[in-house]
């Protein structure tokens, strides 16, 4: 069976989302991340693998997308529409990330205005290994326009980044699926960081009101 072109774009964008999550993102990161139980990172590819083979079975077995054109009936629009919140979504989120490396990244070199002489002795080795550990554990408010609301930008993202695939495959049933799913695990979660963050830091900006969702959640 020859597979429609808008079924192949749809895979396109799903596996872009995956070369950088899977691929770039772990690249990037900070070696001093902390750590992800063994379960959850289990669960989570154990949940990534069958949701990938339940979108590609039935974008390349099941469902046949109309094509998408340039004529201004309302269905090739909002599918246009949603490859293009597809991009903006994961623009988001890869910024956001980037900002929120950056800040990880900034604790593991940074001066933190010690003034200790050169470490000759072992007790001011260890004192200073001491803070060092302490220094990359050290968390600071993301500064950026994406922050200017909401705590976890790069949630928003991600979620703006599935509804627009969503969208763009007419609201299929799989897609819908997978959008709530990713919505149940990155909301509660946002929750979870925005109230850490106001519990956490005194001068926290009092614009930044919500956790994932603008005047919502
Ligand atoms: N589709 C889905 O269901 C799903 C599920 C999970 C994740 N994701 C995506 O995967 C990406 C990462 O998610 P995550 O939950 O790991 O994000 P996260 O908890 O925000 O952490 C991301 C990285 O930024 C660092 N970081 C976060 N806040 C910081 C702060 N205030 N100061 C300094 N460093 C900070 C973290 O360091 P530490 O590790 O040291 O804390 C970590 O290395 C996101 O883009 C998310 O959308 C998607
Ligand atoms: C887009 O419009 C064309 C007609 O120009 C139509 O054949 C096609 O089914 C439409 N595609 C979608 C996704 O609705």
């Amino acid at each position: 069976m020859q597979i429609p072109t808008t079924n192949l774009v749809l895979v396109f964008l799903f596996a872009l989302h995956y070369v950088n999550r899977a691929i770039v993102y772990p690249m990037r990161m900070s070696a001093d991340s902390q750590g992800v139980p063994l379960l959850v990172a289990a669960c989570a590819a154990a949940i990534t693998t069958l949701n990938g083979y339940l979108q590609c079975f039935h974008l390349t077995q099941i469902v046949r997308h109309p094509p998408l054109t340039s004529s201004l009936e309302l269905d090739n629009l909002s599918r246009w529409a949603g490859i293009c919140l597809f991009f903006v979504g994961m623009g988001a989120n890869v910024h956001a990330d980037g900002v929120l490396r950056n800040l990880r990244r900034r604790n593991d070199d940074g001066d933190d205005g010690g003034n200790e002489q050169d470490g000759t002795t072992t007790t001011t080795r260890r004192h200073r290994r001491h803070r060092q550990h302490h220094r990359q554990r050290a968390y600071h408010i993301p500064r950026s326009p994406l922050f200017a609301r909401v705590s976890c930008p790069n949630f928003l993202g991600e979620i703006i980044e599935w509804f627009g695939y969503s969208m763009a495959s007419g609201f299929s049933l799989p897609s819908v699926a997978f959008l709530l799913y990713t919505m149940s695990n990155l909301i509660p979660r946002g929750i979870a960081h925005h109230e850490w963050y106001l519990r956490k830091f005194d001068d926290y900006p009092i614009e930044r009101k919500w956790a994932v969702l603008p005047y919502v959640v």
